[in-house]
């Protein structure tokens, strides 16, 4: 099923911010409602990553990075974990769709863990889009913000051992400059502004950590696979009110 494209309707005047950051979270509270299989659950929220990565892009947004699988999930019980994979595979496939539409697609986390199909996929997606300028699409599969950080100190400590590169030399934006947001060919996700959560939790699980340190949060009680433009509208408007003041006055 095709993702339709929904009208754009925000205020006249309203910021919008460069980059969002998505947990797309409550998949499993939304199936256990309807006395649904899990997996049915996750399904349905690969449904909601599409229409909502496009109204994310016909707002205007650069970067949108959406969490799709943490380091921490593979607790969960083998078949679960199975079925997520299964549809990464499918969803692999019709992220295609999103090559029409000026997308550049990248992926962020460890993928050494994933098997080597999707990891050919992840690869052919991202080579295919390269050249894509409406909005970078990041999905985080196998990803983890503590792991990430340890990922950029030990890309560091290889340049320190090569003589590259003196310890002192070491700061905040060399340690930027190796997360896993800096592995887009040149291209550098900059800082996320926005941070949405649905489901009613209220923490980032991981979630880009090193990246948020001055974001702002949106929590929301929907279940993602329930999540509409609207709702995204709804964040955007309550960002757009808020006062930054990345610490000055
Ligand atoms: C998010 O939904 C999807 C993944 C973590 C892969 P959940 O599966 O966490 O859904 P809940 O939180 O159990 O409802
Ligand atoms: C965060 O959701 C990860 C993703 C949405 C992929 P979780 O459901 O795994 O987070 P916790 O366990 O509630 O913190
Ligand atoms: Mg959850």
């Amino acid at each position: 099923m095709a993702a339709k494209n929904v009208k754009v309707n925000l205020p006249e005047g309203t910021k919008i911010p460069v980059h969002i950051g998505m947990i797309m979270d409550g998949n499993g509270r939304w199936a256990k409602k309807r006395g649904l299989p899990r997996k049915l659950g996750h399904r349905e929220g690969a449904q909601t990553f599409r229409t909502i990565t496009r109204h994310a892009k016909n707002i205007g947004v650069k970067y949108f990075t959406v969490y799709a699988f943490s380091t921490e999930n593979w607790k969960r019980p083998a078949d679960e974990v199975e079925a997520i994979m299964d549809l990464f595979e499918k969803y692999l496939d019709e992220v295609r769709d999103f090559i029409e539409e000026n997308i550049r697609i990248c992926f962020i986390g460890d993928r050494s863990m994933l098997r080597p199909v999707l990891q050919q996929k992840m690869k052919s997606v991202e080579e295919d889009s390269r050249d894509f300028k409406a909005m970078t699409l990041l999905i985080a599969i196998n990803y983890g913000g503590r792991d990430e950080i340890v990922h950029s100190a030990r890309m560091l400590a290889e340049k320190v051992k090569a003589g590259e590169l003196e310890p002192s030399e070491i700061d905040e934006k060399l340690m930027n400059d190796n997360l896993y947001t800096a592995e887009m060919d040149g291209d550098i996700a900059p800082d996320v502004d926005l941070i949405i959560r649905p489901s009613g939790e209220q923490r980032l699980s991981n979630f880009l950590i090193w990246q948020a340190a001055y974001a702002e949060y949106y929590f929301t009680n929907i279940l993602w696979p329930d999540f509409k433009p609207k709702d995204l509208e709804e964040a955007i408007i309550a960002y757009s009110d808020r006062h930054r003041r990345f610490g000055s006055l």
